[in-house]
């Protein structure tokens, strides 16, 4: 486990530096994806790029998932899910929170994790059983926060459809926590609430890219992970906070039906 730690985290920071050195004559080469809104730059081709082969190198055969290349067939146990740039439109705009994305998975299970922001020069990690970390400092999640005094964050995807489903979702949490936060990351709003910065998250929509890594830094922190109903966390649904609070949010999201209308 910590070989796939040091390895991942040795492959994020390189991404990471080359992402700052090459973001300010870059970034603005883009394509869009999805959705007139969904854009792909130039960088997130060659972030992504960069950490296939380093994978490759040190690690032949192994699965890779990645947010822009998608994945190989392949028959190891090991795979590693990539997303380049989470939080591309900060990137392309040249707002703070963007981050490096890499886990690794065995055997289905993510059993370590790191999250790289660059402009913060913060680098969060995590291995299965063994903690979350930022730098030197192990990381715990708020708990005993009731629902009333509870910072949440949220994202919104892409579709118009999704989007509209996620306001009326959002009109009804708003009024019953203390306050919302878009970040623009879903992996750095789930490393937020693994470091005590926002006490929940929920999205819809995200995919294993966003939430790999990230979701073994909160769990890791004490956070509870899933999906609505007893689900997993899933691209249906994500919902994120300390056990109890977890419960809370989800009690007031389900009611809601915020998986309507994919
Ligand atoms: C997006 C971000 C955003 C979330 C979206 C994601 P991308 O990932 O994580 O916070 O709200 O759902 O798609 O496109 O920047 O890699």
């Amino acid at each position: 486990m910590t070989d796939f730690l040091t390895l991942a985290e040795d492959i994020a920071r390189e991404a990471g530096d080359m992402l700052l050195a090459k973001r300010p004559t870059m970034s603005a080469e883009i394509e869009t994806k999805s959705s007139p809104t969904d854009v792909v730059t130039a960088l997130d081709t060659a972030s992504e790029l960069l950490i296939r082969e380093r994978i490759e190198a040190a690690r032949p055969g192994d699965r890779i998932l990645g947010e822009e290349g998608g994945e190989a067939p392949g028959e190891s146990d090991v795979r590693w899910i990539v997303d380049p740039i989470d939080g591309t439109v900060n990137f392309l705009y040249g707002l703070p929170d963007w981050a490096v994305s890499i886990a690794v998975e065995v055997g289905g299970r993510v059993v370590a994790g790191v999250v790289n922001v660059p402009t913060r020069g913060e680098v969060f990690t995590a291995a299965l059983g063994e903690g979350a970390w930022l730098g030197g400092a192990r990381l715990r999640c708020n708990t005993g926060v009731p629902l009333p005094q509870a910072l949440v964050a949220t994202g919104f995807g892409y579709s118009q459809a999704g989007r509209a489903v996620q306001g009326e979702v959002v009109a009804e949490v708003l009024p019953r926590v203390r306050d919302i936060r878009r970040g623009g990351s879903c992996a750095i709003d789930l490393c937020s609430v693994a470091t005590g910065r926002v006490d929940a998250y929920y999205e819809r929509g995200i995919n294993p890219w966003d939430y790999g890594a990230a979701g073994l830094v909160a769990t890791e922190s004490g956070a509870r992970l899933g999906g609505l109903n007893g689900r997993p966390v899933s691209p249906d649904f994500a919902i994120c906070a300390a056990p109890g609070l977890f419960e809370e949010l989800h009690d007031l999201l389900a009611p809601l039906d915020p998986e309507r209308g994919a």
